[in-house]
């Protein structure tokens, strides 16, 4: 081995100095887990926190989540927020609140609950990992989204509701072109379980991108249920060929709807350019089409797998990306009949808090119910050596996921999550959390200055985008949106001098 490390040419420090190299190599493989298991604080961890991960943990567990002797947080550093509670609590929380999903144009409005599992598609989970978490849905009465990668025999195997996601490569409705299929789209969209249907524009973790199954984790399997070629990366395309303006988007929502048979249709998207939200809202007043919801999806999102460079540096994080389509809905006078959704690092009680305060109709997570499942953020995802058999397509790895227990732990995870919301809702004063007003929440800014959220963002009030939009701050965006193209309708700098 000495020699032959003395004579490659691949790796420098082996090259001159053999045994450092390897010692070195070894430490560079085990600083993952040298660092969560021992270097880590509770709260440093990224992307989520070992408190976090334990929080989850234990609540999927059934074993006791409460916290010993007071916070570990810093309540004096920025970025802090805590909920301001009543001198009058309320006694009585709706323990498992739900929100009616569907306007006048829909024909089967679904009851959701306030938290669901985000979308994750089979491909990118493991089989095992779509049985729990859809017999979690069913055992927890919470829907699971399917993700873009199709419809498939596992995601119906447990009963669980089911919203059927088509992203770009209109997996599972896909003609042999690519485009969309709707006599595909129409078969499968009636079944029972699906009670609505998504389309992904975007995800936080990789905006722009489309998605990408790696080569190693498109089985045959994978490769029928999307209509694709095996063992070859599948790859999404960036953007829809069903559409290219937003009225045409619309007008596609509208026929998923009526191909659905009347059920609620929606859009997912992370917010890129702020002039989007509102060209969408202006398409919606402009064609009368109301989609049936919109998900919001934070720039922190996760992924299976995603260049670094999206992740860390496009898409709006979700605290903006969500206030910005709230006002956008609000503004325009629509929010009655699109609800909102969002998505993004969402894994406790407050996570649902903070977000309904800000304009949410209920939250969606992903990573919060692998982890419920599971994962132990060993962060192999995307090379199918998934050590708990959540994302490995290997069946010895995934023997050590039995659906029928990890299915009850993401149902246990749901139930308890809500209990917790209902304890901050309660204590709030309140019975339901969409009572819940961004002035409830507090958020400090710095050492000596805390503000309520709604000198921190902008709540626009109902329709004011139709009757003074310059009033705003969003004038300039209004100005530029337009509902038969995504683009702007001018150079922004000029936009901005017309209207200020
Ligand atoms: C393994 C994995 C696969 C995902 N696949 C999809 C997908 O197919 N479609 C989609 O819209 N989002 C997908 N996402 C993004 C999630 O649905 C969600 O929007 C994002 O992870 C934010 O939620 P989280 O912070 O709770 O994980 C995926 C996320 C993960 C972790
Ligand atoms: S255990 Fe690791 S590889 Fe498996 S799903 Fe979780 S983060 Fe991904």
């Amino acid at each position: 081995m000495g020699l032959h490390d003395w004579f490659q040419r691949g790796w420098t420090v082996t090259r001159n100095f053999p045994i450092a190299g390897h010692i070195r190599a070894l430490a560079y493989e085990l600083r993952p887990y040298l660092r969560a298991y021992i270097v880590e604080d509770d709260l440093t961890g990224t992307p989520y926190s070992f408190e976090a991960r334990n929080l989850v943990h234990a609540r999927a567990r059934g074993i006791t989540d409460t916290h010993p002797f007071g916070t570990e947080r810093d309540v004096e550093t920025a970025d802090y927020h805590w909920v301001s509670h009543s001198i009058s609590p309320c006694d009585t929380p709706d323990t498992d609140p739900r929100i009616v999903v569907g306007n006048s144009q829909t024909k089967q409005p679904y009851s959701a609950s306030i938290l669901n599992i985000s979308a994750m598609s089979f491909g990118a989970l493991s089989a095992n990992a779509v049985r729990a978490l859809n017999l979690g849905a069913k055992l927890g009465r919470f829907y699971h989204d399917t993700g873009e990668g199709g419809l498939s025999q596992y995601h119906l195997e447990n009963g669980g509701d089911i919203v059927w996601e088509l992203g770009s490569g209109y997996f599972g409705a896909r003609a042999k072109d690519g485009t969309f299929d709707p006599e595909q789209f129409r078969d499968k969209a009636a079944h029972d379980q699906v009670k609505m249907t998504e389309i992904k524009l975007s995800q936080g973790a990789k905006p722009g991108h489309g998605g990408l199954l790696p080569a190693a984790k498109v089985t045959s399997e994978i490769a029928a249920i999307r209509g694709v070629p095996a063992h070859q990366d599948c790859l999404s395309p960036r953007g829809h060929k069903a559409f290219s303006t937003p009225i045409e988007m619309m007008e596609f929502a509208a026929k998923m709807r009526d191909l659905s048979g009347g059920k609620p249709v929606g859009l997912k998207l992370c917010i890129g350019q702020p002039h989007e939200p509102f060209a969408m809202v202006k398409a919606m007043l402009e064609t009368g089409i109301r989609p049936d919801f919109i998900v919001v999806d934070g720039g922190e999102g996760g992924t299976g797998a995603a260049p670094l460079e999206l992740s860390d540096w496009v898409g709006m994080p979700l605290s903006e990306g969500l206030v910005l389509m709230r006002n956008a809905l609000v503004g325009a006078g629509l929010k009655e009949e699109v609800r909102l959704a969002a998505s993004g690092k969402v894994y406790s009680g407050m996570g649902l808090a903070l977000n309904i305060a800000q304009g949410a109709d209920w939250c969606n997570a992903a990573r919060a119910f692998m982890l419920s499942i599971g994962c132990i953020q060993a962060q192999r995802c995307h090379l199918g050596t998934c050590p708990t058999g959540v994302t490995s397509q290997e069946p010895g790895r995934q023997r050590g996921l039995v659906p029928e227990v990890q299915g009850e732990r993401a149902a246990r995870f749901h139930r308890k999550t809500l209990a917790a919301l209902a304890d901050i809702v309660a204590g709030a004063g309140f019975a339901h959390p969409q009572e819940l007003e961004p002035h409830h929440i507090m958020h400090r800014t710095g050492p000596e200055k805390a503000e309520p959220m709604d000198r921190i963002h902008t709540f626009l009030p109902k329709g004011i985008l139709l009757d003074a939009p310059n009033d705003t701050i969003y004038a300039d965006w209004w100005a530029a949106a337009r509902a038969d193209n995504f683009r702007p309708a001018t150079d922004l700098a000029s936009v901005r001098a017309r209207v200020r």
